[in-house]
């Protein structure tokens, strides 16, 4: 028992996660029967190697730049050249106006998002997550003494319950947080659901009298199949703020790096922008990692590699599909959330883990009945669980 520290904080370090735990289960399994009989679907943790150009990059930088101002403390917002730099191919890509002051760079999105949470939170206020949805907004919202509310998932396709979200949405609602490509289902919201969801926001903004924020969480934008487009939401609704990170698109999830982006129209864009500094400042995040502000913004331009990914998420819905699961087709990110076989997802995923399937439970991302694959581990691993599936298909 621990009363003489912050009870929530102990909670917090010593509960682990099912994910973890999932993932520790696997490894102690690994050793008990070798590697090669493990499935492990449960880490979002990219298993393509970062591009040779961030080698080179990181290689160039630390030959070219004197070594005090490279390894010093950049300004807190990050390296001006860097925020530029960064500023000017999201122009180029997106037919956005940013310029370096609308960048504040952070340690990965975790640190965006977070700060982000902090610098907007006042007591009593509410933030929304659409269902299914990244397990860490629930802590992060709560760390700032606000509260998550969740709108129920459409199940049919993943897309928003907007009837769900009208009854959710009230004066305490301080800002909407959207995840797409999503984690845990593999979607990206269609441009007729970022529209209904902006002209709804749009609405209650005027009805409430006050900005509500739309917070767009985008770890995986660069990983979009088929050539699908994903809108980039600053030109759908100003009051957008967008928490980017490199770790998976890059391949670069333990450098932290990444950026919140506050567009010129946002609500007083001095404002948000000031208290987002204020939040990283009480944050200690101090700057985003010196060295890598430099690699990412000299990558800027470069494109990710996701060959691999959607190769791996191809495989493995179809065999699924051929094993009698329903799922939602991936359309993007490296995740599929198929329909648990059983009501119970816990014990479904349990079952599972008798075949050495290592899937994590739909209800840990407010879904119950469905579960998530992980699918940035070797092809010849997903080639080889199929079979596995169909056993564990065949006991239903
Ligand atoms: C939806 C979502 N948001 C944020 C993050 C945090 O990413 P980062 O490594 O950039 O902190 C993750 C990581 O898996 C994620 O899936």
């Amino acid at each position: 028992m621990a009363d003489f520290v912050n009870t929530k904080m102990y909670e917090l370090g010593t509960k682990k996660s099912t994910i973890r735990t999932i993932f520790e289960f696997g490894r102690k399994r690994a050793s008990e029967v070798g590697e090669e009989n493990i499935y492990d679907f449960s880490l979002g943790n990219p298993n393509v190697p970062a591009p040779d150009f961030i080698k080179n990059a990181i290689i160039d930088t630390v030959n070219e730049m004197d070594p005090v101002a490279l390894h010093g403390y950049t300004i807190a917002p990050g390296d001006p050249v860097a925020r530029d730099t960064i500023a000017g191919s999201l122009n180029k890509r997106f037919g956005t106006h940013f310029a370096g002051k609308n960048l504040f760079m952070t340690a990965g999105a975790a640190a965006a998002i977070t700060i982000t949470f902090k610098a907007l939170a006042e007591e009593g206020d509410s933030f929304i997550a659409f269902a299914p949805y990244f397990p860490e907004y629930k802590c992060f919202v709560e760390s700032v003494g606000a509260r998550l509310d969740v709108v129920p998932a459409r199940c049919e396709d993943f897309q928003i319950d907007f009837d769900s979200f009208e009854k959710i949405i009230s004066k305490s609602t301080k800002a909407v947080i959207v995840n797409s490509p999503n984690n845990p289902s593999g979607v990206i919201y269609s441009e007729e659901t970022i529209n209904t969801l902006t002209d709804m926001l749009r609405e209650k903004e005027k009805e409430y009298g006050h900005p509500i924020f739309l917070i767009s969480d985008e770890p995986y934008r660069e990983i979009a199949y088929d050539g699908i487009k994903v809108p980039y939401l600053t030109k759908y609704y100003d009051n957008t703020i967008v928490c980017y990170s490199y770790s998976k698109s890059f391949s670069l999830p333990g450098e932290r790096i990444g950026y919140i982006v506050v567009p010129d129209e946002a609500a007083d864009f001095e404002k948000v922008y000031g208290a987002i500094a204020g939040a990283g400042r009480v944050l200690t995040h101090v700057n985003a990692p010196s060295l890598f502000q430099r690699v990412v913004a000299r990558c800027a331009d470069f494109p990710s590699d996701i060959s691999t990914y959607e190769k791996n998420g191809k495989l493995l819905y179809n065999g699924l599909i051929e094993a009698g699961f329903t799922c939602v087709k991936p359309q993007g990110a490296f995740y599929l959330f198929p329909r648990a076989l059983e009501e119970d997802d816990a014990k479904f995923c349990e079952q599972a883990k008798q075949f050495d399937l290592l899937l994590v439970p739909g209800k840990d991302f407010g879904c119950p009945g469905y579960f998530r694959a992980a699918y940035c581990i070797k092809t010849e691993t997903i080639e080889r669980s199929l079979p596995i599936f169909k056993k564990l298909a065949a006991l239903y």
